[in-house]
């Protein structure tokens, strides 16, 4: 009998998850071409409306990628007196190395903490003795930062800013939106986040009227009006393509987040393998499943055994900041929890279009590993 080879499912192919909505990118490309206008505009004004609206915040204002907009929140908050210059930043150790950068590029210093399990909690800033003037927040895989976080900032009088970058849409339960936790939340629109757009994109969300106005203008090289520049900015703006590339996705983001919440309490019912953990099961409350992590002691050979199997993972992340040799002055700091994390660490894929049959041959795999 012939065996018959079942067919490769990657971690996450762009391509099909694109596909559905060629057509009106494609409206959307031809009216942009034809309009002439491809800084700001029509595009640019109906996205930021409706990302405001969808989060619940009175405000958004694009931005060229998630980095940015991190980067020119703080920039703001300094311009406008509620930083100082060269501020230390509260930051989970346990992120993506840009959140890092971005409080680096604005001039401040890093001050990271390890998490417990997964992210910042209250308990985490309790213990923490080192003194700061800001924190961080990081959803990260898609997981809101616990309410407790946003009260314990609010108790010491602290600014907290979130880096969203992969959490578009999550929920806590008072049923407000990720973008609208924070002081202001800096969204990354980079094409495998939740929200992706066909290039780089970011936003910021805030609903503080001042600090809004400040991140626009600091975002389009600090200008007051054409010829007045009032603060040092920089160059991000979204451009208007992504922006129309955008508004034809977010009608489907819900959608596409139930999808992923779908199958990420699914392998939470169906993963049985003691080699294979999974983090407590609380990590699906507030949570849009982003990536879908499992720790594995030895994950290159679980990951080999997978992709033999036809199933694509991704590690997410293999080097926490604090090791990477661009930060040099934070190598000597030690985060148990942040570098478990990291070192046994393999997602599974977790987007939208896997059907219950590839569902169920990754839980068979993984279960039969
Ligand atoms: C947690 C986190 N922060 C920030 C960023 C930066 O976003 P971007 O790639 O749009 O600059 C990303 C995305 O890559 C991210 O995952």
């Amino acid at each position: 009998m012939i065996e018959m080879t079942p067919p490769y499912t990657p971690y996450l192919d762009l391509k099909p998850l694109n596909d559905r909505f060629a057509q009106e990118d494609l409206v959307s490309f031809k009216e942009i071409h034809t309009s002439g206008r491809f800084i700001g505009g029509e595009y640019v004004d109906r996205f930021e409306k409706e990302f405001s609206t969808y989060c619940g915040t009175n405000h958004c204002i694009g931005t060229g990628n998630g980095l940015d907009a991190l980067t020119i929140i703080l920039k703001a908050d300094v311009a406008l007196g509620n930083l100082p210059q060269n501020a230390s930043i509260l930051v989970p150790a346990h992120t993506y190395i840009a959140t890092f950068l971005s409080i680096i590029h604005a001039g401040m210093q890093p001050v990271p903490v390890d998490v417990e399990e997964l992210t910042l909690t209250a308990g985490v800033l309790k213990n923490t003795t080192i003194s700061y003037d800001a924190i961080v927040a990081v959803d990260i895989y898609g997981k809101l930062v616990k309410d407790e976080v946003y009260a314990f900032a609010k108790d010491k009088s602290l600014p907290i800013y979130c880096d969203t970058a992969q959490s578009h849409g999550a929920v806590n339960n008072k049923g407000v939106k990720s973008g609208n936790l924070a002081r202001a939340s800096a969204f990354s629109f980079y094409p495998t986040k939740n929200l992706g757009a066909l290039g780089d994109a970011g936003a910021i969300t805030t609903n503080d009227f001042e600090l809004a106005a400040m991140c626009r203008k600091v975002a389009n090289y600090g200008r007051e009006s054409r010829f007045v520049n009032h603060v040092i900015g920089v160059n991000s703006r979204i451009d208007p393509l992504q922006a129309g590339f955008l508004l034809n996705r977010l009608p489907q983001l819900d959608v596409d987040n139930d999808r992923r919440v779908e199958i990420a309490s699914y392998y939470y019912q169906h993963i049985d393998n003691k080699k294979v953990k999974l983090l407590p099961v609380d990590f699906l409350n507030n949570c849009v499943s982003h990536v879908f992590p499992t720790y594995v002691d030895n994950r290159k050979v679980f990951m080999d055994y997978l992709d033999h199997i036809g199933i694509g993972t991704s590690i997410h992340y293999e080097i926490p900041p604090h090791q990477q040799v661009a930060f040099k002055e934070l190598n000597h700091l030690s985060f148990p929890v942040t570098e478990e994390l990291h070192r046994t660490e393999v997602s599974l894929p977790c987007h939208p279009l896997l059907s219950n049959g590839d569902v169920d041959r990754i839980i068979k795999a993984v279960n039969a590993y």
